[in-house]
């Protein structure tokens, strides 16, 4: 197994703060898999959405876990709130590192993310129950890839740092 830091967790549970405030600390290079693939294909994820469909982002999303399993090491890699769903990124996260999960309330993504319009799945009459819907089903599958799990709903950053720290000496 590779010693990177791998962030999951639902859009909005502030995997993209913690890890760029974790890899100031620690002194390593923060990839983003989102950022991964827009920069890989000029588009957005919104556009990659809507061009190509969410199953062709997915099978985006598990070719960039099998590049950053050739080309990292002693990273902080923040993969996107969809990304553990499919099952055959399971062993690829595995391999990449240690899976922090971090555990947020539907309640926070929602306030979080109400006005947000970069999310295509949240993009709905009622994102509230969509919010919702995933979260009961995601949450199981977030609790089974994750090595830890941090629950970061009303915490701060630096709190949330320290829960890290405490639970592993990285
Ligand atoms: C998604 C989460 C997004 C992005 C895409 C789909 C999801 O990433 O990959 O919009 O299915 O939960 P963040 O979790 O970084 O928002």
């Amino acid at each position: 197994m590779k010693d990177n830091i791998i962030l999951i967790g639902f859009m909005g549970c502030g995997k993209t703060s913690v890890g760029i405030r974790l890899s100031y600390q620690l002194k390593r290079t923060m990839i983003d898999t989102d950022k991964w693939i827009e920069q890989k294909q000029k588009m957005t994820v919104s556009e990659i959405f809507d061009a190509y469909g969410e199953e062709n982002f997915r099978a985006m999303e598990t070719q960039c876990l099998k590049e950053l399993l050739k080309t990292t090491e002693h990273q902080i890699i923040s993969v996107g709130g969809g990304l553990p769903m499919r099952e055959e990124n399971h062993e690829l996260l595995k391999q990449l590192g240690t899976v922090y999960y971090l555990k947020v309330s539907p309640q926070t993504v929602y306030e979080r993310l109400k006005t947000d319009t970069t999310r295509p799945l949240l993009q709905v009459e009622n994102p509230k129950e969509r919010i919702q819907s995933l979260m009961e089903l995601r949450s199981p599958v977030y609790e089974k890839c994750a090595d830890r799990i941090i629950d970061v709903s009303e915490k701060s950053v630096e709190e949330i740092l320290e829960q890290i720290e405490k639970g592993e000496s990285i």
